[in-house]
């Protein structure tokens, strides 16, 4: 009896641990790191290993299944190791370690976290490789190692995830070439900036221009070019003032909730979506418009003739180049039943055709944590129609937008085969044109694009953006 009795207990006791630590793994992972970690302010001092899980914990989220989502511990002065029992938080999306006295080495375990959409480790004292398996990371948007004293090669890896926005690995001591294709064609050299590594070789240089010894044939021919009656190069020339243009650019200035991602990337406009905010350089823009050239549809600088192409689009926006062609609807016949049916609500019951920036953020910005997915497409169709008439095909003169696209985002499923990026730039093209007239000031089309085109494609300008510009070019 006595021995029944101790196998029931040891059970009991068996049973009760195998439990917690089964309830507990991830708090468990958690309280590894805190452990390897000196926390002089005891930031950490209520992660309590005895907790059923680690939910109420400081700076540690979860979603609704107790598990956790993010680790929030940026600026909190902890020195120590990352462990590698970090790679069991299965669901981590944000791990938010940057400005500590983090040293060692970044664990190859991170690589585990297949559900990580940031990793931001910058401002630390590690050392070592950064892992290869970080290229398992297929969610990954935002990878900042920059500021630490990482060596070794970029690992190849990271130019497979295709998800990635945002990488800085600055001031480092990272060695080797600078991987340049995958997603990596999109980073700037200042990602990269501080480290011992070699930059790609650059573009094959121009063809030649005529040089300014050629014949006066050559050059009264360019002048023809642009200088035409109407274009503002005649302004300039004849002392005119100088304009900057204005433009109207109208982002969504709110942060997308994660659950509209999956949609948003479905219907080609994943990237799109990212640019929430941001500066115009607007006296950049107009240096750059006073060089277009109707005719050609290029710019015409001192040293060469270039242009924004479909490549650039894809390149920059990844919004689709090739497919059916956006057609609006011209005269949509029930527009209050298309926003009911498509939105799930409409501003009036009257006829209209365009919708209000302010009545999109004011309808769109929060979505109840229930919402199952037919009503999570209604935002996603809206946060569209609010990137194409705020950002992607701006109309100048207007703080509206357009219901003729709506219907094309009926379908989530159809709306990639749009080819929404020809359709961009043509409005792009057409407005510069429109632009070459002096009196011209309002711009429209995607300046966000003309802007991280020209950052991009000549890289020189990203390092004296805060200068003012000299103007005009034409008179060089
Ligand atoms: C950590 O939590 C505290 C209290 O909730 C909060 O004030 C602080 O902003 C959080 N830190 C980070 C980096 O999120
Ligand atoms: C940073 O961490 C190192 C140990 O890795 C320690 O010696 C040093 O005192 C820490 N510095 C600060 C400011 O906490
Ligand atoms: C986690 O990563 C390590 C090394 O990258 C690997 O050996 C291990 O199998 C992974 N564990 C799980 C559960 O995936
Ligand atoms: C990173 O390091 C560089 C070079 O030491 C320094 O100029 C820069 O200010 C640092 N970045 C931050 C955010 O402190
Ligand atoms: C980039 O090129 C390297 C070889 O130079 C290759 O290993 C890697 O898989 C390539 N990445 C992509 C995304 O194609």
């Amino acid at each position: 009896m006595e021995r029944l009795i101790s196998v029931c207990l040891w059970l009991i006791l068996a049973l009760h641990l195998v439990l917690r630590v089964a309830g507990n793994a991830e708090g468990d992972a958690l309280n590894a790191l805190k452990n390897n970690l000196a926390d002089p302010n005891n930031l950490l001092q209520d992660w309590d290993p005895t907790d059923i899980n680690p939910c109420q914990w400081y700076n540690i989220t979860c979603n609704r299944e107790n598990s956790v989502t993010r680790i929030d511990l940026g600026n909190a002065k902890l020195s120590g190791k990352l462990v590698p029992d970090l790679g069991l938080l299965s669901n981590l999306q944000y791990l938010e370690l940057y400005s500590n006295n983090i040293s060692g080495e970044i664990p190859k375990e991170i690589g585990n976290l297949t559900n990580l959409v940031s990793l931001d480790l910058y401002l630390n004292v590690l050392t070592g490789h950064i892992p290869a398996t970080l290229g398992n990371l297929k969610k990954l948007r935002f990878l900042r190692l920059n500021n630490n004293s990482l060596t070794g090669q970029i690992p190849m890896a990271l130019t497979t995830i295709d998800t990635l926005q945002v990488l800085d690995v600055s001031n480092n001591q990272l060695e080797g070439d600078i991987p340049v294709n995958g997603s990596f064609s999109l980073f700037q050299p200042i990602s990269f900036s501080n480290n011992g590594l070699n930059y790609p070789p650059l573009a094959p240089p121009p063809p030649p221009m005529p040089s300014t010894a050629s014949t006066s044939s050559d050059l009264k021919q360019m002048s023809s070019l642009i200088n035409n009656n109407n274009h503002i190069p005649s302004t300039i020339n004849e002392m005119g003032p100088y304009r900057i243009l204005r433009g109207r650019v109208n982002s969504v200035g709110f942060l997308l909730d994660e659950r509209l991602m999956s949609y948003l990337e479905l219907a080609g406009f994943g990237s799109a979506a990212l640019i929430w905010t941001f500066d115009l350089p607007y006296d950049l823009i107009s240096a750059l418009v006073e060089q277009w050239c109707q005719k050609t549809h290029t710019f015409h600088l001192p040293c060469r003739e270039c242009t924004i192409t479909l490549e650039d689009v894809t390149l920059q926006l990844r919004l689709p180049i090739d497919g059916n062609a956006v057609t609006g609807v011209s005269s949509i016949f029930r527009p209050a039943a298309l926003c009911y049916d498509l939105l799930g609500r409409s501003p009036s019951e009257e006829k209209f055709t365009s919708l209000r920036f302010s009545w999109l953020k004011a309808n769109f910005e929060y979505l109840p944590s229930t919402a199952n997915e037919w009503v999570v497409m209604q935002p996603v169709r809206a946060y569209i129609v609010h990137l194409i008439g705020g950002l992607l095909m701006l109309d100048a003169n207007d703080n509206t937008i357009y219901l003729m696209y709506l219907p094309l985002l009926s379908n989530l499923h159809n709306t990639r085969s749009y080819s929404w990026g020809s359709a961009m730039l043509a409005i792009l093209y057409s407005e510069f044109c429109r632009m070459t007239y002096p009196s011209s000031m309002d711009i429209g089309g995607c300046l966000i694009l003309l802007q991280s085109w020209a950052l991009y494609r000549m890289s020189f300008l990203a390092s004296i953006s805060h200068q003012s510009y000299v103007f005009p070019l034409v008179n060089r």
